[in-house]
């Protein structure tokens, strides 16, 4: 396919290109902000969410000057090359199933990649998107409890699209990937959005309709981890071992070395030691 010429650098997002693509019913309609700089789309969709805004609320911005990323890291978001959004979701779940929300958001992400660029991204335990091995994306969902119910989680996402390597701080340069650093083409942004936004509302839909089961079930057809050898840092603890599996909670399943006991994971940095052997099954 030859490179679009609309797409890369210089083409600005807008409401109107995203509105004639979009064929959601319920991310992206009704309330959309996009900003040129912010602080952290995450950040503004919470105070929306705090003041009533509607489920399928989006934040966009071509430039995060705080962009939050998970472990309390910084999201890097350097100007007219990424996505950047955040939604707001009323799922009406028990706080406990939104990590299967987080795992649904990975899905579509990767599903939306893939109907886009012909390329479907792995997933490493619980969310980033690997291309070749570098991390292409990474959602971070922030839940506002109250007691027991769940008044709304913000899901942003970022996704590296027409990011070149020169765009990259010198600490990522080993780590972090893009879409263009995949394919080796830019790739226009708007249509990106519009498929990730169909795409995670059809997990999303899948969840609300009590089919989690499918969910995980694609979840785990793309998931990297399970079958590899990592290690595992949860603040000050580590566990080294295999990943067996991803249970119904959306846990990450190890067999530490050495033990017998299985060890239910729902938080912390998977460090990939050996992938798993060659099965030819993925
Ligand atoms: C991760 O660490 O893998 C999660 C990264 C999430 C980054 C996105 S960019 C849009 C949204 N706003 C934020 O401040 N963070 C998320």
């Amino acid at each position: 396919m030859p490179p679009d010429k609309t797409a890369g650098e210089g083409t600005s997002l807008s409401e109107s290109d995203l509105g004639r693509l979009l064929q959601t019913r319920i991310l992206g309609r009704g309330l959309i902000e996009i900003h040129t700089r912010i602080n952290s789309t995450n950040q503004r969709a919470r105070e929306l969410g705090l003041t009533n805004a509607p489920e399928g609320t989006l934040v966009l911005a071509e430039t995060q000057t705080a962009g939050r990323g998970r472990l309390g890291r910084n999201w890097h978001s350097p100007p007219g090359l990424n996505l950047y959004f955040s939604l707001i979701l009323r799922p009406n779940l028990p706080p406990d199933r939104t990590t299967l929300l987080t795992l649904a958001a990975g899905v579509g992400a990767a599903e939306a990649v893939s109907r886009v660029t012909g390329r479907k991204p792995s997933i490493k335990w619980p969310n980033d998107l690997l291309m070749g091995q570098r991390k292409v994306a990474g959602i971070l969902s922030e839940m506002e409890t109250r007691g027991a119910n769940l008044p709304f989680v913000i899901l942003g996402l970022g996704l590296n699209v027409n990011l070149k390597p020169a765009d990259l701080p010198a600490e990522l340069l080993d780590l972090a990937g893009s879409l263009f650093m995949a394919t080796g083409r830019d790739w226009d942004r708007t249509a990106l959005l519009a498929a990730m936004l169909k795409e995670i509302e059809n997990q999303y839909e899948a969840l609300k309709a009590g089919r989690a089961g499918d969910v995980l079930e694609q979840y785990r057809q793309a998931c990297q981890t399970i079958g590899s050898q990592v290690r595992i840092a949860q603040g000050e603890s580590v566990i080294q071992g295999t990943a067996v599996a991803v249970n119904e909670s959306g846990e990450l399943v190890i067999r530490p070395a050495g033990g017998r006991q299985l060890v239910c994971v729902n938080a912390g940095e998977v460090t990939l030691i050996k992938p798993p052997p060659e099965t030819g099954l993925k």
